[in-house]
């Protein structure tokens, strides 16, 4: 019988090849410094085409991380398969599409976009936003609105201003012939406005209902208006915490959400697309009470969830995974469970099953979600990790399981904030979890395997164009970690090209399934990358 086999992913830790800002390396973790000196380890690539991602300039995220990690394969992503779309114009082609210009040139109502405002191509990207814009004003469209949502999370912090400016410079070549009203219609920041995820803090989505939809809030007259006036206001805020604004004129919002308009959602990840595609959907929705809702028609950019067929019309199919980690081992009658707190809860489930909320056996896949608290976490840089752990030991001690995973968020949700003192505490928490593991495998005969879905806390800061040292709250390009830890049997990785600064990783995040899969005396499918032992 194989041995069970323990995964830990550490979202957010890889290895930094500036030095700038790296907590990872600056953290006190003897766990980690161990487990990299004494065990079979290597690096993976996480971003680029090794995650299905358009080119090698697009920075891994923890959809497309834990996808590949998830199925042993790389699928093309949203980020690829909406320029694909929209290049080859099937995007236009669409029924859902032509279902909103219809509905919009029939009713002579507006057209609205919602998403998040940057290029950082994890969520969305301006430039998707852009070729709509231009499209339905070809089509005939008279008037278009946008929802902005201020990133500085896969973007620079502070650099929505640039985003607002490209967008308003864009509208207004659009508007200048007369033929067309494109305005900017509401906003706000990202992590306090519409984005929240697996159901954390729904009154993120109620408030960005109340803002979008019924034009209810501060009025600004533009946005970037707003974005100074709360920059002023609080000192130091960056653009995801902007709070929430509407754009008025004469005391009048200029772009409620009413009956008959047609609502694009933008974004072409789902976790933070879900619950308002909910609101927009939903029949029978009881997360907060919506006041009388407007009947529109609405699409998502892609379908963020096929079980739950959320939403119903979208503009471009998604990724279709299959051949998942989990089907093998539900194929073999293995029991899997899974493990995180609430902000990385969907990562190692819904994500890490292609995207899908159900399960593929009730019988064999058990998961556990830890509720995440409600704070900005350069605050509890330690979050939930002690909990995470807490659970994993009774779990390996229950003796149920043959495959358990989970992911400890610290690396990259206090990395997110962008607070290098705060990602050095949550890289030592971490450290701290594996410490604790290493033990119970050991005692239960449990192999562990230590990796990431991408870096974020080993680049805390980085050089702007101008060459100056700003803060980094983005996702970073590096490899991560990945590590055998097996106090019995002796693994050797395959081929490995020890990693130095320029030389390729030989591995990416979808060399992990098929090394599991091996370790646990299974076959992987054809199509999967091959393992590394
Ligand atoms: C977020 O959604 O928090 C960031 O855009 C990406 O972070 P994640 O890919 O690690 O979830
Ligand atoms: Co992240």
């Amino acid at each position: 019988m194989a041995k069970p086999v323990l995964l830990v992913v550490m979202d957010g830790v890889g290895f930094s090849k500036t030095g700038l800002g790296d907590a990872v390396t600056l953290a006190n973790t003897p766990t980690l410094d161990r487990l990299l000196r004494e065990c079979p380890n290597t690096r993976l690539k996480a971003h680029g085409d090794a995650v299905g991602l358009p080119t090698d300039d697009d920075m891994g995220n923890s959809e497309v991380g834990h996808n590949a990690l998830g199925c042993g394969q790389i699928y093309s992503q949203g980020a690829k398969l909406v320029n694909e779309s929209i290049e080859s114009g099937k995007m236009y082609q669409s029924e859902a599409w032509k279902e909103l210009v219809d509905n919009c040139k029939a009713n002579n109502s507006t057209l609205h976009f919602i998403g998040l405002l940057s290029d950082g191509n994890v969520h969305s990207n301006i430039k998707h936003l852009f070729k709509m814009l231009t499209e339905a004003k070809n089509e005939g469209i008279k008037k278009a609105r946008v929802h902005i949502l201020l990133d500085g999370r896969d973007v620079p912090a502070t650099s929505a201003p640039i985003y607002i400016e490209q967008l308003e410079s864009f509208l207004k070549e659009l508007n200048a012939d007369g033929a067309f009203d494109g305005k900017i219609a509401s906003g706000g920041g990202r992590m306090k406005v519409t984005m929240d995820r697996y159901q954390a803090d729904w009154p993120m989505v109620e408030l960005g209902w109340k803002t979008h939809v019924k034009g209810e809030g501060r009025q600004f007259a533009s946005a970037m208006e707003a974005v100074e006036t709360y920059r002023k206001e609080n000192d130091g805020i960056i653009d995801q915490d902007l709070p929430a604004f509407v754009i008025a004129e004469n005391g009048e919002p200029v772009g409620k959400i009413v009956d008959k308009d047609s609502v694009i959602l933008f974004n072409f990840r789902g976790d933070r697309a879900i619950e308002l595609s909910m609101a927009f959907d939903d029949d029978d929705f009881t997360a907060f009470d919506r006041g009388a809702k407007p009947d529109v028609c609405f699409a998502g950019m892609l379908q963020y969830d096929g079980d739950l067929k959320l939403p119903a019309r979208f503009l471009v199919n998604p990724p279709e995974i299959t051949n998942t980690l989990t089907e093998v081992l539900v194929a073999a009658g293995l029991n899997e469970y899974a493990v995180s707190e609430t902000q990385k809860y969907g990562h190692v489930t819904y994500f890490w099953n292609g995207n899908k909320s159900d399960k593929f056996s009730e019988e064999l896949e058990t998961y556990k979600e830890i509720p995440s608290d409600n704070v900005s976490f350069d605050q509890r840089p330690w979050m939930k990790s002690a909990e995470i752990t807490d659970d994993l030991i009774e779990v390996i001690k229950s003796k149920k399981y043959d495959f358990i995973r989970c992911n400890y968020p610290n690396g990259d949700m206090v990395g997110h904030t962008g607070s290098l003192d705060s990602t050095i505490i949550g890289v030592e928490a971490v450290d701290l979890g594996l410490s604790r593991l290493i033990k119970v495998c050991d005692e239960y005969g449990v192999t562990l395997v230590v990796t990431a879905d991408h870096g974020n806390a080993d680049e805390m800061l980085e050089k702007n164009k101008k060459g100056e040292v700003q803060v980094r709250t983005a996702h970073s390009l590096n490899p991560v970690p990945f590590i055998i830890y097996d106090k019995e049997v002796k693994y050797t990785i395959k081929d490995d090209t020890k990693y130095a600064p320029g030389v390729p990783t030989k591995y990416g995040l979808a060399n992990v399934a098929p090394t599991i899969v091996k370790m646990l005396g299974l076959t992987a499918p054809d199509c999967w990358q091959e393992s590394m032992i």
